[in-house]
């Protein structure tokens, strides 16, 4: 393998009472969830972007437009396969995922290891493969104020 490629993502979506709050596909029990067209699951858009960022196929707005009544309520995890299909028919394998999610609260750490294993599967990746980490905003800002939750994202390809 020749060609190393890393991919960059991040995604915000605000935080509502009577959402969901859906990350790698998983639901994490919270008063606050996740507001936005699709399920809003900010950690799987910013591995979308990270990923399609590598290969350089634009990104997750391109090819799942918000507008699109097709992606209303979409599971996410759809993206994510989707796109890891599409860096996939460029030739690139996927080497390693490596994620955070800045979210006030609640703690997430006991669901490293479910958000993990949702993640793999929908890329069809080793869950050693996948690495996600969680951070609080310190109480500082719209994250920190809980108005809101971040996700960035690193894909490493090769070919
Ligand atoms: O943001 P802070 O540095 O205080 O986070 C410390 C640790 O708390 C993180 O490394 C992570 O393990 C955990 N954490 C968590 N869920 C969050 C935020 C942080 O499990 N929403
Ligand atoms: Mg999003």
């Amino acid at each position: 393998m020749t060609e190393i490629r890393t991919g960059l993502g991040w995604d915000v979506h605000r935080l509502a009472a009577g959402r969901p709050l859906i990350l790698g596909g998983v639901t994490v029990p919270s008063e606050l969830g996740l507001e936005g067209h699709s399920d809003a699951d900010i950690l799987s858009h910013a591995i979308t972007d990270a990923l399609l960022g590598a290969a350089a196929l634009g990104d997750i707005g391109m090819h799942f437009p918000d507008t699109d009544p097709q992606w209303k309520d979409a599971d996410s995890l759809q993206f994510l396969a989707h796109a890891a299909a599409l860096v996939r028919e460029c030739g690139f394998a996927i080497m390693h995922i490596d994620a955070t999610v800045v979210l006030q609260q609640p703690k997430l750490k006991d669901f490293r290891q479910p958000i993990r294993e949702s993640l793999a599967n929908a890329l069809r990746l080793e869950v050693a493969q996948v690495s996600v980490k969680f951070k609080t905003a310190e109480g500082v800002g719209p994250v920190g104020q809980m108005q809101s939750a971040e996700a960035q994202a690193l894909a490493t390809l090769g070919r």
